[in-house]
């Protein structure tokens, strides 16, 4: 992880293809064959973690949509209830919070002010622990939480976050699988995860060469002034995220939506000068999104499609389909995530837009 571009034009297309290694790295020294060693934790988590019944996880921004993932999978593999809320709401309102609640804060840097403010607001209510996901070691985020979990996608340049969001996502998959694991569930899910986590990397790499064709799809978007991204499932946060990608990087204004939610009001926006984004995993909701999507194109709407090589999306007049290779359904937001990364940084290149310094933003917003 040097802290020179190389041979890129940008600290984001660097960062999207360190994703590999920086996926490697965080699962070193965590996975076992048939478990997971949940000591790494800290104190006491392997007595403790079967005791927990309810999750809160806040977070602010692209950490905010690694929780809304890992919702999906902490309710489904573990069991247990599990909210995500933004720090910035969270750390000014009155929580309840249920007996046997573990919070979790979820940060690249460790230093944004309002998780911060979050955690020590959650270490005065009644919480099981608290748990700290976090790129930095000695941030203040890490240093003040009872237990925590380190992503290892080293120094992350591009405001824009790429492999600190793709590790996050690895890092509560594996928090999923120890969560199964204490809660004694099936050992399937156990095992499932972890040959689909060491399967990753490779995975990954995979995704990574389909950016010719994601660069010639950019140049339809340059002369856009909106774009809408629907997905379903665990794939609606990941179309949130690549939504923010696009606004943060690009400035066209993108907005995601839950596809089934479609018919509840941006279907009014759609004609020929909004393009629309689907993420579409084989997955049990596929069929749901597909008349979705027929909606679209009933409207005229220019359909661009990241699907599953076996979704059996056929190809016509205003519909683009990108081909991605068929996933587990566990691992499935994180390898979907990177033709989204691919997108926004080529029609940010096409718009000539400060790539990895976009105006207003910071990286690490440690004032309020
Ligand atoms: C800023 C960055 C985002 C990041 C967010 C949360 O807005 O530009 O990329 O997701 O802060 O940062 P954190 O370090 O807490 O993950």
């Amino acid at each position: 992880h040097s802290l020179d571009k190389g041979d890129y034009r940008h600290y984001m297309l660097k960062e999207i293809y360190e994703q590999p290694q920086a996926i490697t790295d965080t699962l070193a020294g965590k996975l076992a064959d048939d478990h997971v060693f949940t000591s790494i934790l800290g104190p006491d988590a392997e007595q403790q973690l079967h005791q927990i019944e309810n999750i809160h996880i806040v977070a602010c921004g692209t950490s905010y949509h690694a929780g809304l993932v890992a919702r999906y999978w902490i309710e489904e593999q573990a069991g247990i209830a599990c909210q995500v809320e933004v720090a910035s709401e969270y750390r000014y309102r009155t929580v309840s919070v249920p007996a046997n609640t573990l919070l979790v804060t979820i940060s690249q840097s460790g230093e944004t002010a309002d998780t911060l403010a979050a955690l020590r607001y959650a270490k005065k209510q009644n919480y099981l622990g608290t748990l700290a996901i976090c790129n930095v070691a000695g941030s203040s985020l890490v240093r003040e939480a009872g237990w925590r979990l380190l992503t290892q996608a080293g120094p992350e340049i591009g405001v824009a976050s790429t492999k600190a969001f793709t590790t996050q996502l690895v890092a509560l998959l594996w928090l999923t699988t120890a969560l199964a694991q204490a809660k004694q569930r099936a050992p399937e899910i156990i095992n499932a995860n972890i040959r689909a986590l060491r399967n990753l990397p490779g995975l990954v790499e995979q995704v990574l060469q389909l950016e010719p064709g994601i660069e010639q799809l950019a140049q339809s978007f340059a002369s856009k002034h909106h774009a809408l991204f629907l997905g379903r499932g665990p794939h609606y946060p990941v179309a949130m995220e690549g939504a923010l990608k696009l606004k943060e990087i690009s400035y066209i204004h993108a907005e995601a939506y839950a596809a089934g939610e479609l018919k509840h009001g941006p279907l009014a926006l759609v004609d020929e000068d909004m393009p629309v984004v689907s993420v579409a995993p084989s997955d049990s909701l596929l069929e749901k999104l597909k008349s979705n999507l027929e909606e679209v194109r009933a409207r005229g709407g220019q359909l661009i499609n990241f699907a599953c090589e076996r979704a059996g999306l056929e190809t016509s007049e205003g519909v683009t389909h990108i081909d991605m290779p068929w996933v587990y359904d566990s691992v499935s937001p994180i390898v979907y995530t990177l033709p989204l990364q691919l997108l926004s940084y080529h029609v940010a290149l096409v718009k000539g837009t400060d790539v990895d310094k976009p105006r207003n933003l910071a990286k690490s917003v440690t004032v309020e």
